[in-house]
Order: C-alpha cells, then sequence, then structure tokens
C-alpha cells in the first residue's frame, strides 16, 4: 500500500492529541510534520502538549514546526476552558525538553509543498493555512488534498448558536482559505459539528480501551477526564466529543463519512462570525469550493479508531457493537 504524505496542521488540546495517536498508528499515512497553530492553547503550550503525545507514542522521530501565535486579525481566544490549563485536561504530564526546529510552521509547509503534493488534515484554526496562503500561494495550491475539521451545517454551534470554535477562532483564516479553494476550482472536506458530535468517547468505550491496553487507555484516560467534566458540566453529556479522530479516520476510509458538494462562505463579521454558511440550495449558482460531511458510521469509526490505537484487529472488537 502507498503511504499518503500528510502534514497534520492542529492546536493540541484533547482531541488533537488522539488525532495524532491515530494517525501515527495508520500505515495509509506518513506523517512528515506537524505544525502547531494558536486555538484550544497558546501554540507554545500546544507544542509542549503535541511532544507529550509523540513521547507516549515513541514517535519523538516526527518533528514539530511551531506556527502562528494569534488569529490574523482578531483578538485570540483559547479554549482552555474545554481543554483544561495545560491544554491537555489538566494531565500535567512532564514536558519533552529541547526539540526546537529551525523554520516555523508555515516556512515548513512552505518548503515541502513547494517540492511536492502533500495533503494536509486541518484540526484547528486555518490561521497557519492564511499564513501560507499570503506567503506563497504556490505551495497551499500544491496540497494533495485538504481536510478540515471545522465549520457546521445544520447542528448548533460550539462557540454561538451558528459557529464552530476553529473558524470561529480565525473567521478571516477560515473566509480566505475557502475562498481560495473557490478561486482555483478546489474542493475542501469539512468535517464539522454535524458528524462530529456523533463521536462520543463515553466511559464505556474508555473503560474497553483500558481493558483491551492497558498502557494507552491509561493515558487517554488521563488526558480525557477534564473532558468529560467539561462536556457534563455544559452539554449534559456523559462522554466527550472527539471531533479531531473523525477527520483523520475520514482521510484513511473515506467511507466513514457521507456528504454533497457545497458552495460554503466563512462570515468574518457580526452575531454569526465564525459561520460556516453552506449554499446546499445553490442560491448563488457558484460552483462548490467544499464536500460537506452529514452522516457518520459511528460504529465504522471506532473499529477503526480503536483497532489502530490499540493495536488490536477490529475482528477481536467483539462487544463494540454492543456498547456504541
Ligand atoms: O470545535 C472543535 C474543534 O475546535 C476541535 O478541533 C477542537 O480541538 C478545537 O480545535
Ligand atoms: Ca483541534
Amino acid at each position: 500500500m502507498e503511504r499518503r504524505k500528510v502534514i497534520i496542521d492542529c492546536d493540541p488540546g484533547i482531541d488533537d492529541s488522539l488525532a495524532i495517536m491515530l494517525a501515527l498508528k495508520s500505515e495509509e499515512i506518513e506523517v512528515i510534520g506537524i505544525t502547531i497553530v494558536c486555538g484550544n492553547a497558546p501554540v507554545e503550550m500546544g507544542f509542549g502538549n503535541a511532544k507529550k503525545v509523540l513521547r507516549q507514542m515513541g514517535r519523538l522521530d516526527v518533528p514539530i514546526f511551531v506556527g502562528e501565535k494569534r488569529p490574523v486579525r482578531r483578538e485570540y481566544v483559547n479554549a482552555l476552558d474545554t481543554h483544561g490549563e495545560d491544554g491537555l485536561g489538566e494531565s500535567y504530564l512532564s514536558e519533552v525538553d529541547g526539540y526546537e526546529q529551525q523554520m516555523d510552521a508555515v516556512d515548513f509547509m512552505a518548503s515541502v509543498l513547494k517540492a511536492e503534493k502533500v495533503s494536509v488534515i486541518a484540526l484547528g484554526p486555518m490561521t497557519n493555512l492564511a499564513v501560507l496562503i499570503d506567503r506563497a500561494m504556490d505551495a497551499f495550491l500544491n496540497i494533495e488534498e485538504l481536510v478540515s475539521m471545522g465549520g457546521t451545517f445544520k447542528s448548533h454551534g460550539n462557540c454561538s448558536p451558528v459557529a464552530e470554535y476553529n473558524y470561529w477562532c480565525d473567521p478571516d483564516a477560515a473566509a480566505l482559505v475557502y475562498d481560495t479553494m473557490y478561486e482555483n476550482g478546489k474542493k475542501i472536506h469539512m468535517i464539522g459539528l454535524d458528524v462530529t458530535r456523533k463521536i462520543v468517547l463515553t466511559p464505556t468505550i474508555l473503560e474497553y480501551i483500558c481493558r483491551l491496553n492497558p498502557e494507552t487507555g491509561d493515558f487517554i484516560r488521563k488526558i480525557t477526564k477534564f473532558y468529560f467534566d467539561f462536556h457534563w458540566q455544559w452539554e449534559h453529556i456523559i462522554g466527550c466529543v472527539i471531533n479531531d479522530p473523525l477527520t483523520v479516520a475520514y482521510f484513511i476510509d473515506r467511507n466513514i463519512c457521507q456528504g454533497f458538494d457545497s458552495y460554503v462562505q466563512i462570515e468574518t463579521q457580526g452575531i454569526s462570525l465564525g459561520q460556516s454558511v453552506v449554499d446546499s440550495m445553490n442560491f448563488y449558482r457558484k460552483e462548490a469550493n467544499a464536500k460537506v460531511m452529514t452522516e457518520v458510521d459511528v460504529l465504522r469509526f471506532f473499529r477503526l479508531f480503536l483497532s489502530r490505537i490499540l493495536d488490536v484487529k477490529p475482528e477481536e472488537l467483539d462487544i463494540l457493537q454492543d456498547i456504541i
């Protein structure tokens, strides 16, 4: 099987960390670099958290590059209320020293993409991608596939009635990315809240994880406890929505999600700032610039996610259909 080269642009972040774990354990993907963007956590904290995840996975060979420290225009608003004051569920894992790279995230993206086509899985605000467009449009247009966790079509927002955090945190960056995709006849894969909200890591699934692989389970339990408490407090959910791993899983197996092509714009001001406006009825008569995902096969996702991160065969996950 040919492994697909991927840059993971993220803001770790609890669910970003689970997504990185999945990507590193999937033979379909070669993670050639992880780029950090300000989002859930300030960018330096995100850098530190990414190192902790790579240490856990025994993969400190994967380079990490520090990206933009603030949105292109708006004031930066983090999501530490959701991810804990350390950005990793207040697990307070020991820091990994050193590991600084010589170039920043956007220069890394530009250097790689000027040389070859590589895909980008974007799991945070799109600030790094917007700066890449400004700094090296030719490199941005050489992205083989751009898959983004962000936005929402019919599901309510998580930062306002209509806006999802990644696009709300830096709406100008998201708008520039979607507009650039439109102007160049390309489509971004939008994995929004319509599908990610259905991916709930429950206490039962966590217990199952810990029994199948105690070491990995212990790490996941440590970084998700705060997230469970947050979801109960704010959304009265027993469990936690893990948005970002679905995005990686979709990159690997397109049958996990179904959706439709549509023209999408991102609102950059006013009460619906950050909203992904999906023109599903084609009012604007514009060519689609996005593949908007609306349905998800939850069991298919968890079978792929758990088998990879726990090193078990899918057929060994016999009770999964009873606990999803
Ligand atoms: O709205 C959810 C998204 O925002 C996820 O990617 C989460 O990690 C945060 O970045
Ligand atoms: Ca994220």
